[in-house]
């Protein structure tokens, strides 16, 4: 028997924890002798240090295969460079699966190019639906579920969205979730970035905000009108940002001054588990933070209307506050009263994902038995 070859694409920040581990169980597996190859594409989509190389050397990725340098764009740029790319390889050496993960326009656009191939799909962390087709996210996530063959679910919600798609529950893996189990193996790793001292910043006396969303930042006057609304309700303690490329340019023109809005560099990702584990509250519009603030017991604050993780709201600790600055000055307040909920794992947030993960695509999707 030949080996098989799969194919585990990443391209944007958030996919890069969510492929670590699943690199890792892989790994253990070829180790012991189970035929199989991966090629590990970065298509390119985030390319700053800090964005994206930063991250593989933290979390032990390997070098990618193949680099698809699809760099900065429209969307449509985006996808049509990392299409002819992306072909470009699979014609010279098709895989038998292709492996992409969360929402991202790198999900999408491989899912389509293997598809077309008539290469199966797994999408990793499929089925979640915010409802709000305003969000490119939420397009990627209908494009890619609606021709994936085999998903790896992290919630019964996202069950439910697949099932009432359409899709058979033999094709539906329920997994949990991959982000949480490099949350949970890199968190004795966290590193204290280099301006905590400086900043005097201790466990529980400063805010985390991260904004890149385009409906928050893309608005110089709606961005500065939500920094304005934060820092008036945090009393006198520091906000930390860490600033999104796409959100930096927007902050430059606005050019506003506060001594206690303090803006950092993207962290990288041991740093920036240091900060929200320790964060007095995490205020975001992220989907992937409201996660890890959930399984961290941390109070978060989601500057959307929608989730496509309503989890993170019925039983973690995230809440959404849309524009509602009422509701932002209330919520804020409360945390400062000490009366936030308290999160709760959700099912088979547990560190073991990515084992599932594995044992599914070898023994369900690839029929290889794992050699004992
Ligand atoms: C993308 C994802 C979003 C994810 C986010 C995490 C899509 C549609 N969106 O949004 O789901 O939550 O990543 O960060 O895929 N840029 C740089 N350096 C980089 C990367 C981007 O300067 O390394 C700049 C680009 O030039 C662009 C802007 O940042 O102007 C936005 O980048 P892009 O990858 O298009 O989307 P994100 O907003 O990062």
């Amino acid at each position: 028997m030949s080996i098989k070859l799969i194919d585990i694409i990443a391209g944007a920040r958030p996919n890069f924890m969510k492929i670590a581990p699943i690199i890792t169980e892989l790994e253990k597996e070829i180790n012991n002798g189970v035929e199989i190859r991966f090629r590990l594409i970065h298509t390119g989509q985030h390319y700053d240090k800090k964005m994206s190389s930063d991250f593989f050397s933290q979390l032990g990725i390997p070098t990618p295969h193949f680099n698809l340098n699809s760099g900065s764009g429209s969307q449509a740029e985006q996808t049509s460079k990392i299409m002819i790319r992306y072909e470009e390889i699979l014609l010279k050496e098709p895989s038998c699966l292709c492996i992409v993960v969360g929402d991202v326009t790198s999900t999408m656009a491989c899912s389509i190019v293997a598809k077309k191939m008539n290469i199966k799909v797994a999408h990793v962390e499929a089925g979640l639906r915010s409802y709000d087709e305003s969000m490119p996210e939420e397009i990627n996530r209908i494009v890619t579920d609606s021709i994936s063959d085999f998903f790896f679910t992290t919630s019964k919600n996202a069950n439910k969205n697949l099932i009432k798609s359409g899709f058979k529950k033999s094709q539906i893996f329920f997994v949990g979730n991959t982000m949480i189990d490099t949350l949970n193996s890199q968190m004795k790793n966290s590193i204290k970035p280099y301006f905590w001292d400086k900043e005097n910043l201790r466990i529980n006396n400063y805010f985390v905000l991260t904004l890149h969303r385009p409906s928050n930042v893309d608005s110089e006057v709606h961005l500065s009108n939500i920094l304005f609304e934060i820092l008036k309700n945090t009393k006198d303690l520091k906000v930390i940002f860490p600033v999104h490329p796409r959100t930096l340019k927007k902050l430059t023109n606005i050019g506003l001054n506060n001594k206690n809005l303090i803006l950092v560099e993207p962290q990288s990702y041991l740093e920036f588990i240091y900060l929200i584990k320790n964060a007095k509250a995490v205020i975001t519009d992220s989907g992937g933070i409201s996660e890890e603030t959930t399984i961290l017991n941390i109070p978060c604050l989601t500057l959307r209307n929608s989730t496509e993780r309503p989890e993170t709201c019925e039983i973690g600790t995230n809440i959404l506050i849309g524009n509602d600055f009422n509701l932002l000055a209330t919520s804020i307040l409360r945390i400062f009263e000490n009366k936030w909920k308290k999160g709760k794992k959700p099912m088979y947030w547990d560190g073991k994902a990515s084992k599932r993960i594995v044992e599914h695509l070898l023994n369900d999707i690839l029929n290889l038995k794992p050699t004992q």
